[in-house]
C-alpha cells in the first residue's frame, strides 16, 4: 500500500486519480481547497475512512500547507507520491491586456505552490523506500514547443513548473526522490473543455501506468499520460 498525496483533488483529473489509487488498494490523502465543487470528494472519504482522507489544502497560502502537514502526519509516518496536480488557467490575453495580478496569480499557484508543497512535505517523503513527486504540468509548458502565440500566463507558469521540475530534481536535498513532470493529455474537465477528446479517467488510467513504470533512472524527465517523453 502506497501513501499519495494528490493536491486539486476535488474534481477534474486529481479527482479520478483519487478514485484510481483507491481501487488499488492505496492510502490517499485528497486536497481540497473549499467545499464548493467537493461533495463528490467528501462522499468518496466518508464512504472509505481510513482509505481517503480529504483535507483543506491551499497551495497557494503556506499556512494551508503547514495545516496539511500535520493532518497528514498524524495518519502517517511516510508519504510515498506526492501528485501536484492543482493549476489553474486563468484566460490568456494578447501583450496589450496583460495585467501583473493574473500572470503572478497563475505563477504562485501552478509553479510555486508545488516546490513549496514538496519542500514541506520532504520529510515525509524521505521516510519513503523510493518516493516520487509527479508534477502534472502541461504541453502548454514546453518552450520548445511554443512556435505561435499561445498565452502569457497559463503557458508561463506551467513552463516555470517545468524548470522547477528539473530543479527539485537535481536538488541534492531531494536526493533520493525521482521528480518528473507530465502532461495529461488534453481531458475534459472544466478546465480542458467539453471538446476534450480524453476523460479523466482515461487520463488517470496513463499517468497511474507512466507512476507504475518510474524508475530512479526516470529523474527529472517529462512525459505524456502515453508513457512518451516530452521536449521541454
Ligand atoms: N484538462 C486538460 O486538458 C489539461 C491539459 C494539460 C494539463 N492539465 C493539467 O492537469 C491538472 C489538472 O487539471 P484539470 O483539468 O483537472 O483542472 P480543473 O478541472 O480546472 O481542476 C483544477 C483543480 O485544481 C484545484 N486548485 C486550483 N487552485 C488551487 C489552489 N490554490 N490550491 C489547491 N487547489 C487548487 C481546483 O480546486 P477548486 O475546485 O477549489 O478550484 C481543482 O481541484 C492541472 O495541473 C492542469 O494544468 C490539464
Amino acid at each position: 500500500m502506497r501513501r499519495v498525496l494528490i493536491t486539486g483533488a476535488n474534481r477534474g483529473i486529481g479527482l479520478a486519480l483519487v478514485r484510481k489509487f483507491l481501487n488499488r488498494g492505496d492510502q490517499v490523502f485528497a486536497g481540497y481547497r473549499s467545499m464548493e465543487n467537493s461533495a463528490d470528494l467528501l462522499d468518496i472519504a466518508a464512504n472509505n475512512p481510513g482509505e481517503v482522507s480529504a483535507i483543506p489544502l491551499d497551495v497557494a497560502n503556506l499556512t494551508s500547507i503547514l495545516e496539511c502537514v500535520q493532518l497528514v502526519t498524524q495518519q502517517a509516518d511516510r508519504l510515498d507520491i506526492l501528485v501536484n496536480n492543482a493549476a489553474v488557467h486563468l484566460g490568456d490575453e494578447k501583450l496589450s491586456m496583460v495585467k501583473s495580478d493574473k500572470l503572478l496569480r497563475a505563477l504562485q499557484i501552478n509553479a510555486v505552490g508545488p516546490v513549496l508543497v514538496a519542500q514541506k512535505f520532504i520529510d515525509l517523503l524521505g521516510a519513503a523506500d523510493q518516493p516520487l513527486i509527479i508534477n502534472v504540468s502541461s504541453e502548454a509548458g514546453s518552450v520548445s514547443k511554443m512556435e505561435k502565440f499561445r498565452g502569457y500566463g497559463y503557458y508561463g507558469s506551467k513552463a516555470a513548473e517545468n524548470m522547477y521540475t528539473r530543479a527539485l530534481a537535481f536538488d541534492p536535498e531531494t536526493d533520493g526522490i525521482t521528480v518528473i513532470a507530465i502532461h495529461p493529455g488534453w481531458v475534459r474537465t472544466d478546465m480542458g473543455g467539453p471538446e476534450a477528446p480524453l476523460s479523466a479517467a482515461d487520463s488517470a488510467e496513463g499517468i497511474l501506468k507512466v507512476i507504475d513504470a518510474l524508475t530512479p533512472k526516470d529523474n527529472g524527465k517529462f512525459f505524456t499520460w502515453e508513457g512518451r517523453e516530452y521536449p521541454w
